[in-house]
């Protein structure tokens, strides 16, 4: 549908544009990935905290009405957990400034509900899986899944989810050695692989530098079988602003990404804003202050007073995040609650 306004760009005060919101819709995970949340899970937020159906589809339309919002990624925890998400997404397909909407999720219960995922107005995929080994998957993730996510990854493919993406996170000592493994795998599915390095924002506070597997390591691994050929940004297509930095592979279609958040930082082209499930606004990853728009909603405050809010938290916006400083600072709230 055309716009029907052109809002005020949501910019920052080093000028960047932010037209990509991650709405997380829950902080419950099936999975429990040891570079994540430990074995006993975590203290999941009380139901009465979540933003309701209602709730979201406010803000998502304030922020593609009135703030130039233009892409939804949903997010979690899990977000396959969240009761009625068909239901969501097209609500969120209908709105009148609909935004391309994406998902990242384990893959679990995939299978059962791409069709309708897809049906409902979803775009794209992303799964998260770092593995191809029945054991070394149940291990990394304390649960016997890997079957599960493999169908759900087939099933998005067949729904039409393009397209669709896998994204891995390499440990060093856990599965380093199974980079090019995965990577013809993928070739073969005609899934896109993206490796992404780990970084400090496990729950546990266990992330260790040491067993961050960098973007260098992982070319010279995959360089070692293929022949990479760089992706130039301009060709990248509406991949052109993710963090990826994209290889072809030599004598295929396929390309493959390499997220390098902690060697290579891409803060300076961050067009990202972050929502919580409890309705919290983060203007990075790594914040350590959030916007709490959820007591604004249920205060009674209006359109206005909401979009206010929000600009004012993108321009306290800094210009980016700190892992490689002395005084970095890990944000309270671990990943699974953000929602990456
Ligand atoms: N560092 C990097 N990536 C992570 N993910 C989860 N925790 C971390 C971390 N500490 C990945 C998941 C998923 C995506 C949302 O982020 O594997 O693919
Ligand atoms: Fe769940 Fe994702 Fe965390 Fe794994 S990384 S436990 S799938 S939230």
């Amino acid at each position: 549908m055309p716009r029907t306004t052109h809002p005020a760009p949501l910019l920052d005060r080093f000028g960047r544009v932010h037209t990509d919101l991650r709405v997380s819709l829950t902080d419950r995970c099936n999975l429990r990935c040891t570079y994540c949340m430990p074995a006993e899970g975590l203290d999941w937020l009380p139901k009465p905290d979540l933003l309701t159906d209602e709730e979201l589809m406010r803000l998502v339309r304030i922020a593609t009405t009135g703030l130039g919002i233009r892409s939804l990624r949903l997010t979690g925890g899990e977000p396959l957990l969240r009761r009625g998400l068909p239901d969501l997404i097209a609500g969120f397909a209908s709105l009148p400034d609909a935004p391309e909407l994406s998902l990242t999720t384990n893959g679990i219960g995939l299978a059962r509900q791409a069709d309708a995922l897809r049906a409902a107005g979803l775009h794209r995929v992303n799964v998260s899986l770092d593995t191809l080994r029945p054991e070394r998957f149940r291990a990394l993730t304390r649960r016997d899944r890997l079957a599960d996510v493999l169908d759900g990854l087939a099933a998005a493919k067949r729904a039409g989810l393009d397209p669709v993406k896998v994204n891995a996170v390499p440990v060093r000592g856990v599965n380093d050695d199974e980079l090019t493994e995965l990577t013809a795998w993928a070739v073969e599915h005609g899934y896109r692989l993206r490796f992404i390095e780990s970084m400090p924002l496990d729950a546990q506070g266990a992330w260790d530098r040491e067993r961050m597997v960098t973007a260098d390591e992982i070319l010279a691994a995959l360089g070692r079988v293929f022949t990479l050929e760089p992706v130039a940004r301009a060709d990248a297509g509406r991949d052109a602003n993710a963090p990826a930095e994209q290889w072809r592979i030599a004598g295929t279609d396929a390309v493959v990404g390499v997220i390098a958040s902690v060697t290579r930082p891409f803060c300076g082209g961050c067009d990202r804003v972050r929502l919580t499930a409890d309705g919290q606004l983060r203007n990075c990853l790594f914040a350590t202050e959030e916007s709490d728009l959820r007591a604004l909603l249920r205060g009674g405050a209006d359109d206005e007073a909401i979009e206010s809010a929000w600009r004012s938290c993108i321009a306290g916006k800094g210009p980016g995040h700190a892992i490689n400083s002395a005084d970095f600072r890990r944000p309270e709230r671990p990943m699974s609650a953000i929602g990456g």
